[in-house]
Parts: structure tokens; C-alpha cells; sequence
């Protein structure tokens, strides 16, 4: 394909900020939850990058690529070693799913039916560029950063405009965002218009199932009525769209905004420096010195669910015993109990099955009841 120099002239809008309106914002606690990705500990060598396509995890490491399907390493291609990003996009024929990688070097590389890696920045007309970054805009849009802006393809020819000096890209759902020069600037496909929010401490822009969030040094905005609303405060990180939920740090805990709020993680320890790469369930790849995949849920969902499967065992079976002031003097009574105790209740009810006693009302059914409440709630 050959490729040609647009300039891109945007629409500025002002910014609406946080002084019009504070951030009273309602943010859930959230329980995040560790996804046992790799049980088998297969060897990826420091992985970097991480794209997911149907059921499987393309994990680009020090070994090559790794195809993950249902927690197995199906695949290892030997090739490069040192990755920037990755994405599942649209192919350069315009048809099905592509999940390329892109190196250190700024290659983009293609992973062909789990047994080979191909060159393919040709096919796009960027061999001879410097590739920072490569999104999905949408079905048939993919734009790749590279120096001093972006190249992108609608299936049929591809055009270069003027971007961010560093190349990066965020993009979905038929928009392109990135923050250069004190401003977020968002590019709406297929008219490829741009609106320019000034805002000098931006981070990081994503657009989501809720519209476009942007990150700052400051807050977390989100765009209303063509201004950018302050909806929390803090200095927050880079933001991963991931299925219906977008993710961002502050301060070594995690942030997601879906369309049922905003919720934060207490406790999580997320490295400075982590990369994040969001699956299309909504759970998040935390890329540092280890690779965590997690996913997340509220407080008051982990209690509901407590509410409609734990507790009716406990009225049932354990509640003779272990109510407050009860013979065993062990109260399991709550959902914050259950949650303290879960390391003894798995091994005494569910691995040693020395509770509760024989004589008491329990089915194997109940049993089970409570080993996957357990196992959600590690
Ligand atoms: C008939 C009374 C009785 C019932 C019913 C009963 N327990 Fe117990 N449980 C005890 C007694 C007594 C102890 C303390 C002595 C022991 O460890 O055997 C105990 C101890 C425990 C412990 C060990 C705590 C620790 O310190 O490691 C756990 C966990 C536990 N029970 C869970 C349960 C659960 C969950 C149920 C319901 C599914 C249940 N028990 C039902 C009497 C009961």
C-alpha cells in the first residue's frame, strides 16, 4: 500500500477541568482477584507484551511467542526477544484477526497459525518506519505510531498524519486518542475530524464503553457535552480498556471505571513501571517483573455472592456450632469471617473434610458450594 502526509487540523474545545464541577464521585471497593494463568509455570522468559484473541493469550517474552489456551502453553515460537506492545487486529487483506507483536527494533510481526512469526509491516507500507505502537480502531481501522505520527489503514490505503512525538497510540471503537504536546487529542474514524482537549498534565487517554476517559497528574477525567469532567482526584497512571472496563493505577492500587462506577483496590502492589494489557473479558495483564492477569469485582457483589451461596450453608450446617458465642467457639457467622478464615474452612472442609462433623447436614453438593466460593475469592 502506498502511503501519503495529511496534516490533521483539530476542532478545540475548552476543557470543562475540575473546577466546575468537584469530584464527588461514588468509588466502590474493589476485590481483586488473581487468575492462575500459567498453573503449570511454563518458562516465557520476561514477557513484555500480551495480546489475547478468542480463547487464547499470545504472550510475546523472552522466549518468542507463547500461546496460552486454558491455562496450557499450546505453542512457543522461537524469534525476537524484546517486545513493545501487541494487539489483535484486523488483517492487512481487511479480513479476520491478526495478533501481531511489535519489537524493540519497531517491527511488526505477525504470529501465522501458531507456528511461525512473519514480517509484515510491508504490507502496510511502514517497513522503513520505526513502529512505536500499533491499535485497533476498529473493524476495519488499524493505526500504527511511529515517528512524529500515525499511519493508518482502512483496509484499502493508508494514510499518515501528524501525532504524538512518542508514537503512542490508544484507540477503539472507531476513535483514536493520544496525548502530545499539553493536549489529548481524540481522531474519529471514518471522517478522521479531531477534537483537542488542552490539558497540560495529561497521561494517558482511552476510549471506553462510558466515552473517552483521560488520566492526569491530577485526576481521572471523563468527556461530557464536549468538555473533560474531573471525576476523581489523584495522580493516576496509563488506562487499558479491556472489554467493557477500563483500568488505570494510582499510587500502586488499581482503578476501573465500567458502567456501574468507579472501583478501587486496597492493597493491590502494583510495580511502578508495570505495563497493562486489557483481555476482551475485562481482566487486566499487569506486565513487570512477574506477569499477574487479574480480575476484579465490588464489595458488595463478593457479599452479595456470599449472601446467595455461602450463607444459606452456614444457616443450615454451621450455624449450630459456630454462630457468635456458639460451642466452637469460632464465629463464622459473617462474610468478613469467611473472607479472614478461608485458608482454614478449604483445608478442614474442602481439602481434610474433618468439618463439619459427620452428623451435621451436609451434601457433597454443599461442599462444592463452598470450594468454588474459595476458589473465587483467593
Ligand atoms: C456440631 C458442631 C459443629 C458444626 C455443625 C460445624 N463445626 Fe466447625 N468446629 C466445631 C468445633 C467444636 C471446632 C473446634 C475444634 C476442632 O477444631 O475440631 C470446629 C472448628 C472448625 C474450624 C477450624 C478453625 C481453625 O482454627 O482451624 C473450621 C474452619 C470450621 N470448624 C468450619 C466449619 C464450617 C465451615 C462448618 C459448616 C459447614 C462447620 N465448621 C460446622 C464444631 C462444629
Amino acid at each position: 500500500m502506498k502511503a501519503r502526509w495529511l496534516s490533521l487540523v483539530a476542532l478545540t474545545v475548552g476543557c470543562g477541568g475540575g473546577a466546575e464541577e468537584a469530584p464527588t464521585t461514588q468509588v466502590e471497593a474493589m476485590v481483586v482477584r488473581t487468575v492462575d494463568w500459567n498453573p503449570a509455570k511454563a518458562d516465557l522468559g520476561a514477557v513484555q507484551a500480551v495480546a489475547d484473541s478468542g480463547d487464547t493469550s499470545y504472550l510475546f517474552g523472552g522466549k518468542g511467542v507463547t500461546l496460552m489456551t486454558g491455562g496450557a502453553a499450546r505453542a512457543q515460537i522461537a524469534g525476537p526477544t524484546a517486545w513493545v506492545g501487541a494487539a489483535a487486529i484486523v488483517g492487512a487483506d481487511g479480513t479476520g484477526t491478526w495478533v501481531v507483536g511489535v519489537t524493540e527494533a519497531g517491527r511488526v510481526v505477525r504470529v501465522r497459525a501458531s507456528s511461525s512469526l512473519e514480517d509484515v509491516g510491508e504490507r502496510w507500507g511502514i517497513e522503513k518506519d520505526v513502529v512505536k505502537s500499533v491499535v485497533a480502531v476498529d473493524d476495519t481501522h488499524v493505526a500504527f505510531g511511529v515517528a512524529g505520527g500515525f499511519a493508518l489503514s482502512d483496509g484499502k490505503k493508508v494514510t499518515r498524519y501528524d501525532g504524538p512525538k512518542t508514537g503512542l497510540l490508544r484507540g477503539g471503537r472507531g476513535k483514536l486518542g493520544f496525548v502530545d504536546g499539553g493536549k489529548v487529542r481524540v481522531v474519529s474514524l471514518p471522517a478522521v475530524t479531531a477534537v483537542d482537549w488542552p490539558l497540560p498534565t495529561a497521561i494517558d487517554v482511552a476510549i471506553d464503553a462510558r466515552g473517552i476517559l483521560v488520566t492526569s497528574s491530577e485526576g481521572l477525567f471523563v468527556e461530557r457535552d464536549g468538555n473533560l469532567v474531573q471525576k476523581l482526584e489523584g495522580s493516576f497512571g496509563p488506562l487499558t480498556v479491556a472489554g467493557d472496563t477500563t483500568w488505570t493505577t494510582t499510587g500502586g492500587e488499581l482503578v476501573t471505571s465500567a458502567t456501574t462506577g468507579f472501583a478501587k483496590s486496597t492493597g493491590a502492589g502494583v510495580e511502578g513501571g508495570a505495563k497493562f494489557f486489557g483481555a476482551p473479558n475485562g481482566e487486566l495483564w499487569v506486565v513487570g517483573t512477574q506477569v499477574r492477569r487479574v480480575s476484579y469485582g465490588t464489595q458488595s457483589a463478593a457479599l452479595a455472592d456470599w449472601q446467595s451461596t455461602v450463607q444459606p450453608i452456614f444457616a443450615k450446617v454451621c450455624s449450630a456450632c459456630h454462630s457468635p458465642g456458639g460451642s466452637a467457639g469460632l464465629d463464622l457467622s459473617s462474610y468478613a469471617a469467611w473472607v479472614r478464615l478461608r485458608v482454614q474452612i478449604e483445608k478442614q472442609v474442602v481439602t481434610d473434610k474433618s468439618m463439619p462433623p459427620k452428623s451435621a447436614p451436609f451434601s457433597d453438593a454443599d461442599r462444592a458450594t463452598v470450594a468454588s466460593w474459595i476458589a473465587r475469592n483467593r
